[in-house]
């Protein structure tokens, strides 16, 4: 594995589609021009503020219906990360992190499929808010490391820990699968939790998270009619606030 740092280029995750890069190699940029998110949003975090890099994962031994596992090991890695600073984080379904009802890091994931419907390559991008404090206004809810400790860390001390944290739970994929799916759903915000959700025509109703499937599927119980419906991302948006 080999870690590349860019100071300034338009995204990582676009960058890491050159085949040169391989498993384990990670593409760091201090400034993006062209980040990236989800949902074809823009990715925005301050020249040499945050984390914002991207990684290369094989992982062949997972076939493609059994990626969600991939992207709850990523979550649960920058969670354990966090830990490790006192801060205690959940996982927004599918893979936002937050702290209490605020984002602290997104992740963009994207697979090649290979043969026989296996993963190929996956892109890991991840953006972690480390230092910067104050966030432009239409940032939906965000905090950072610095808000929540009152501390600045050095953004290569925080991919260092975050890395390792990574490669271990990139293991457990590889041995403890059910293990990731346990404490993923431990760590789900609001799971349990009677909250506000939307459906794309903009209707809101009052429902409870009661599981992920392991294909990825949000389970939430409506409160109106009691049945329990699953959802798929871009079926469903957390009312937050
Ligand atoms: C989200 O919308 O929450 C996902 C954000 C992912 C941002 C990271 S920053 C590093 C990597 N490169 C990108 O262009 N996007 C991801």
């Amino acid at each position: 594995m080999a870690v590349f740092v860019f100071k300034k280029m338009a995204s990582t995750n676009a960058e890491c589609k050159n085949p040169c890069y391989a498993h384990g190699d990670a593409v760091v940029a201090v400034e993006q021009t062209a980040g990236r998110g989800q949902r074809g949003n823009t990715w925005s975090s301050r020249a040499g503020e945050n984390l914002t890099f991207s990684l290369v994962w094989e992982a062949d031994f997972l076939a493609a219906k059994e990626q969600f596992v991939l992207s709850e090991a990523v979550a649960l890695a920058v969670v354990d990360t966090l830990a490790g600073y006192g801060i205690e984080a959940t996982v927004k379904w599918p893979n936002d992190i937050y702290v209490g009802h605020k984002k602290i890091c997104g992740i963009l994931i994207e697979h090649d499929l290979g043969v026989a419907g296996r993963l190929a390559r996956t892109i890991v991008g991840i953006g972690l808010n480390v230092n910067q404090v104050e966030f432009e206004e239409w940032i939906p809810n965000p905090t950072s490391i610095a808000l929540l400790t009152g501390e600045r860390r050095g953004t290569n001390d925080v991919f260092g820990d975050l890395y390792e944290a990574l490669e271990r739970r990139f293991e457990q994929l590889k041995d403890a699968r059910q293990q990731v799916q346990a404490d993923y759903l431990g760590h789900l915000y609001r799971l349990n939790k009677p909250s506000t959700y939307a459906l794309p025509d903009g209707k809101r109703f009052r429902g409870t998270i009661r599981d992920v499937r392991p294909t990825g599927e949000l389970l939430v119980e409506h409160e109106e009619g009691g049945f329990v419906k699953p959802y798929l991302f871009k079926e469903i948006e957390f009312v937050i606030g």
